[in-house]
């Protein structure tokens, strides 16, 4: 399914013209395609059918996209949560996620955070150092629960992937190391408040080569099979996320879901534990646009200045990462020429794009940049006081508001002057 196509000259989000979409809830917005974010679900749930034993569980990466109605569409295709934070649990539990289908990622979870999660139920903890396993096994202990833990082990794997958004290398802060991992495991089966239950391994994103995953598969078998050896049985192993997407027309279309399928099938082959899989970006990055009007085009002596009405606090991926996203001109002109991007914040590091060639476009033209379903409105802050944008869900010819703009008012309801002042 195509979510966003041009009909009549015109960008539409399934059957909507985005200007109608623009008119209604103003810009800058945030929309998502509620059939395409639906099918990638259906997509990875089957490509993942008959991987490992018994059900594979899915669990929505929630810091890629935390909106509770995009939350609530994954619930209802049965899927899970992998989260880092107690908000995250408190939004997936809210959207309609049962807690057993959660698992509890992060190298700085509190002892707030982990007692919250036991008590809610969750399905299991992806520990990732020694004083994290104390503090768990104590916070457990206390409430007189038992923890299901998986060690996320650090494979030493590199994704060949962005340096920001590498996990798999042994030199992040993210896992333990393979070597530590028997006597970590040994160190978990000591505390009865806790009970060895699976293994896990996170190793970076936007990984568009299958052979990082591959490798870090086979490294985590082997951990599995010293560990059974060792006596310590292993229900689940939890492969993480990472599979990257598109973000440049003209590129070839990374690892397909359904590759990725069949490379975890052949390599979990006689595997005799449950799978659990960590997707965020592949489920929801080309699910979402958003939608900026410009402000004016500003020509300067050395450049062409696009200025939109969206800026790096609503979009940080550009300027965190140099990102590419695909700008594009809602009703595009017939003419081209080349321009910056940018947005109005005062900071030279606000660009979308740099001599980017793009159809001409005039002050209150639309344009659409692409692919920002994922770690897009999760990451806006309201920097320079401007307020988060509103967030709209289409389904065929329905939209509907998921995410109310946010006001000035808003942004100042809880600051407060000192009283002596
Ligand atoms: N599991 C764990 C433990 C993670 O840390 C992440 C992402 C995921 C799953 C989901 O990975 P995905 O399938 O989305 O690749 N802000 C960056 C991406 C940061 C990813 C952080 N961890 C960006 O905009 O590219």
């Amino acid at each position: 399914m195509i979510p966003f196509s041009m009909k009549n000259g015109t960008l539409c989000v399934e059957d909507i013209p985005l200007p109608e979409i623009a008119a209604r809830y103003g810009t800058p917005c945030y929309v998502y395609s509620h059939a395409y974010l639906t099918e990638r679900a259906r997509r990875f749930t089957n490509a993942l059918d008959g991987a490992g034993k018994g059900k594979a569980l899915i669990a929505f990466a929630v810091k890629a996209n935390p909106s509770q109605a995009i939350l609530a569409s994954f619930a209802a295709e049965g899927l899970g949560a992998d989260v880092v934070s107690a908000g995250e649990i408190q939004r997936a539990v809210t959207a309609g996620i049962p807690p057993e289908r959660i698992v509890f990622s992060g190298v700085g979870k509190t002892a707030e955070e982990m007692e919250y999660a036991l008590k809610i139920g969750i399905g299991q903890f992806n520990i990732e150092s020694v004083p994290e396993i104390e503090m768990l096994a104590e916070v457990a202990a206390s409430l007189g629960k038992v923890a299901p833990v998986a060690l996320r082990i650090n494979p030493d794997v590199d994704a060949h992937t962005h340096a920001k958004i590498a996990t798999g290398k042994a030199d992040t802060k993210f896992g333990i190391a393979a070597e530590q991992a028997l006597s970590a495991y040994e160190k978990v089966a000591c505390y009865p408040s806790l009970k060895i239950q699976g293994i896990a391994s996170h190793i970076g994103s936007q990984i568009t080569d299958l052979a990082p995953f591959e490798a870090a598969a086979q490294r985590i078998h082997e951990i599995i099979v010293a560990l059974e050896k060792a006596g310590h049985p292993i229900e689940t192993a939890d492969l993480g996320g990472g599979l990257g997407v598109r973000y440049k027309d003209d590129q070839p279309e990374p690892p397909s879901i359904e590759a990725y399928g069949e490379m975890i099938k052949r390599v979990t082959k006689g595997w005799n534990c449950r799978l659990i899989f960590e997707p965020g970006r592949s489920l929801i990055a080309n699910a979402g646009l958003l939608l900026s009007k410009v402000i004016r085009v500003k020509e300067s002596k050395t450049a062409r200045f696009v200025i939109l009405d969206a800026a790096m606090n609503d979009l940080v991926r550009p300027t965190l990462y140099d990102a590419y996203h695909e700008i594009k001109a809602v009703t595009p002109a017939v003419d081209y020429y080349h321009a910056d991007i940018v947005g109005p914040v005062c900071e030279t590091g606000d660009i979308f794009a740099r001599n980017r060639h793009i159809p001409t476009v005039k002050a209150d033209d639309l344009m659409a940049l692409m692919s920002a379903g994922a770690y897009g409105a999760t990451m806006a802050s309201v920097y320079n006081s401007r307020p988060l944008v509103a967030e709209v869900m289409v389904s065929g010819d329905k939209s509907s508001l998921i995410r109310k703009r946010q006001s000035v008012e808003d942004l100042m309801r809880d600051e407060q002057k000192p009283e002596w002042l």
